[in-house]
């Protein structure tokens, strides 16, 4: 019998520990220092963000889940899809939602949850298989690396949600849907989730909550470093900061440096000097227009099928198929 649960790791410990020294050995000595956002999601990390989710001030999770509310029989309709994947899954909690409707028509063949944070990933997948009483086949993967590991079986709905796509850089994001294109077929659909660009003191509100619930989430890329490279950073020696890039149309964390201070990181013999008051970038949250999603999406080969907001105009869900 085939077991209903299937986990395949493509990130083994060891490329994982080689990824974080390069990306941790080329950020903290590059000009601004800079470290990815990977890095934030151990156990805790995913465990904060999903606190995150539920601040009033973070409208993002409800406003997507709004619009999967009402319009998740019409996406799983329009797509004709039998198999969910999911990349960047977390909790998977609004998938639910697409799940649900392609139950509901009787089509729910195989759900596919895609992570980098193999702990969630595991949870998620288990609580999905134990409800829905359907196939799983958890992938732990890197989106920048491994979207070639996907299974192809079944007509495919690749959902992206929460806005994920807007923590990758223009030049990221460019490569991630063309290497997204080449691994799908004419009858699968992309289902992306962006946060569009609104008031200036929302979008910081909702980096810079008010019960220091993101604060934690960003200090918490400098706990990892401790716990898997034995460094001695100390994260309350550095403060939050949340800011609006109007130029670039992105909300940006940095960790500020209280004082000058010179942190050893162990196991990769270095020392790292920080200036009273030097940051360092840890992630960029793009929003976006509807015209830059439709372009963005057409440069990398997928014509745009439909789109959906929710009322207030927060947050755009768009479907699109590759093009050739
Ligand atoms: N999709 C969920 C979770 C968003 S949080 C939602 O909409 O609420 C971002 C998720 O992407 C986390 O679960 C994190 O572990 C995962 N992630 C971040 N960078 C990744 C990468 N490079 N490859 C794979 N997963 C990644
Ligand atoms: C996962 N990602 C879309 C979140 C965002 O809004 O950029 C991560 C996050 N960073 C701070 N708060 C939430």
């Amino acid at each position: 019998m085939t077991p209903l649960l299937t986990v395949d790791v493509h990130v083994a410990p060891d490329a994982r520990r080689t990824a974080l020294e390069a990306d941790v050995r080329a950020g903290l000595t590059a000009q601004p220092k800079t470290l990815p956002p990977i890095w934030f999601y151990d156990e805790r990390g995913s465990q904060l963000f999903d606190e995150i989710t539920r601040l009033p001030e973070y409208y993002l999770t409800r406003a997507e889940r709004s619009i999967l509310d009402r319009h998740a029989r019409e996406i799983v309709d329009v797509s004709g899809a039998d198999t969910l994947v999911e990349l960047g899954s977390g909790t998977s909690e609004k998938t639910r939602l697409l799940l649900d409707a392609m139950a509901g028509r009787g089509r729910l063949r195989r759900f596919v949850p895609f992570d980098c944070s193999e702990e969630i990933l595991r949870v998620a997948a288990k609580d999905i298989t134990d409800a829905y009483g359907v196939e799983v086949g958890a992938v732990v993967g890197d989106f920048h690396r491994h979207l070639g590991e996907i299974p192809r079986h079944g007509r495919r709905l690749v959902a992206f949600l929460g806005s994920t796509i807007g923590n990758l850089t223009p030049v990221e994001r460019r490569r991630f849907f063309t290497d997204l294109d080449v691994t799908m077929g004419h009858d699968d659909r992309l289902l992306l989730g962006t946060d569009l660009v609104k008031d200036r003191s929302r979008l910081v509100a909702a980096y810079d909550d008010a019960a220091g619930v993101t604060a934690e989430f960003n200090r918490n890329v400098l706990r990892v470093l401790n716990a898997e490279l034995g460094a001695h950073f100390d994260p309350s020696a550095f403060d939050h900061v949340a800011r609006w890039d109007e130029a670039n149309r992105w909300m940006e964390m940095r960790l500020r440096s209280r004082h000058r201070q010179v942190v050893e990181i162990e196991q990769l013999a270095m020392h790292v000097a920080f200036e009273t008051g030097e940051e360092l970038h840890t992630e960029i949250s793009a929003k976006f227009t509807h015209g830059q999603v439709e372009q963005e999406l057409w440069d990398g080969g997928f014509v745009v099928e439909r789109t959906w907001t929710d009322p207030a105009g927060d947050f755009l869900l768009t479907l699109a198929r590759p093009y050739c």
